[in-house]
């Protein structure tokens, strides 16, 4: 028995903002940003829209494409509407299924990966039939426009699937998996206040500890490092090897380390897919806006592969399925 992918859908902010810009008001260049990270523009939603309006956009295409309701709703994202309640339950209720099961998982960029895992144990465990999981994240609320290091990076977004029981070796049926964290390093990346260790008074708002922070170097580091022992340990896991990956969909955080990853697991570059040239990082909908993009053919085998805040990463791999249109 497994869980498998039966529809995706996505939604993204209309406004584009180019690298230029940023430079208008920042100490940056098109061609910094560029050559460092990959990116060339992204998508920052308009003052008002929220988190969630973005995942019940995402949410209703993918259960429009698989042409089925859900009685679970999953949203992986480290940027919901209010830091009390969850997104969950708005959303499956705005999305009107009514009271099911409904709650966020909070495991920044790999939000997808580590849903995916929850979404299969929800199914297996007979908890749920059909699953919505939607990673979905309006970083641009807690990014800090002034800092050039970190302004340029992130984006706005939301990509969501649907998945149903299905027979193991089912085409779309995801897993194994592999997740992992390193909560020793979990100051390389954080918004500092704002939480309970240090709530968002006058000071730190003052000094723009409410914004995320990084030390960029040591992320890319350990980013490169985790994502490729995980994506081993994933395909030893199910039986592949490095030659039996059609597709590498990688976290999009930045083509440089997307590049890294695929060049120390030996994937080809034809075999790699990267599109955070359009969107920058979207965090936990990196992944699902990814596979959207990536025109997958139905029986390749794709390793999904993630790294972000916590630290914690995740690996799995999914043979794509033939899915209707959104
Ligand atoms: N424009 C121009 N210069 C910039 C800049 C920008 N947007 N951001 C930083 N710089 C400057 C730095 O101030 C530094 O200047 P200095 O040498 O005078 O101090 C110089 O560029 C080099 O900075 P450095 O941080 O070493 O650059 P880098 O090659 O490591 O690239 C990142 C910076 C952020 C692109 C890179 O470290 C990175 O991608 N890290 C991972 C980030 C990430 O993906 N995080 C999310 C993971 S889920």
């Amino acid at each position: 028995m497994s869980a498998v992918i039966r529809g995706l859908g996505t939604a993204v902010p209309d406004r584009v903002v180019t690298n230029a810009e940023l430079a208008a008001t920042l100490d940056t260049t098109d061609e910094w940003v560029r050559t460092r990270t990959g990116i060339a523009e992204r998508r920052i939603a308009e003052v008002g829209t929220a988190t969630a309006d973005l995942a019940v956009e995402a949410g209703a295409e993918a259960l429009k494409a698989a042409g089925e309701q859900a009685d679970a709703v999953v949203i992986a994202t480290s940027t919901p509407d209010r830091s009390l309640p969850g997104v969950g339950p708005e959303v499956a209720a705005r999305l009107g299924l009514g009271t099911v099961n409904a709650f966020d998982v909070n495991a920044a960029c790999t939000g997808f990966v580590y849903g995916l895992a929850v979404a299969a144990g929800l199914i297996a465990g007979d908890i749920a039939d059909r699953v919505l999981l939607v990673g979905a994240e309006t970083m641009s609320r807690i990014t800090d426009f002034s800092d050039r290091s970190t302004a340029v990076l992130f984006g706005d977004g939301a990509g969501a699937v649907l998945l149903s029981r299905g027979a193991e070796g089912d085409q779309g049926a995801v897993g194994p998996f592999d997740l992992g964290s390193d909560g020793d390093a979990s100051d390389l990346l954080c918004v500092p206040a704002g939480g309970s260790r240090r709530p968002a008074d006058p000071d730190a708002i003052a000094a723009r500890d409410t914004f995320l922070q990084m030390d960029g170097r040591e992320v890319y580091r350990q980013a490169v490092r985790r994502m490729v022992a995980s994506s081993q340990k994933v395909l030893d896991r199910a039986g592949l090897t490095v030659a039996d990956v059609d597709r590498l969909v990688g976290h999009q955080a930045n083509a440089r380390i997307l590049d890294a990853v695929a060049d120390r697991l030996g994937v080809a570059p034809e075999r790699r897919f990267v599109n955070v040239a359009r969107y920058g990082n979207t965090s936990a909908a990196s992944i699902p806006l990814a596979l959207a993009d990536a025109d997958l053919e139905p029986g390749e085998q794709v390793l999904l592969t993630a790294f972000g805040a916590g630290m914690t990463w995740g690996s799995t791999v999914v043979r794509w399925p033939s899915l209707p249109p959104g």
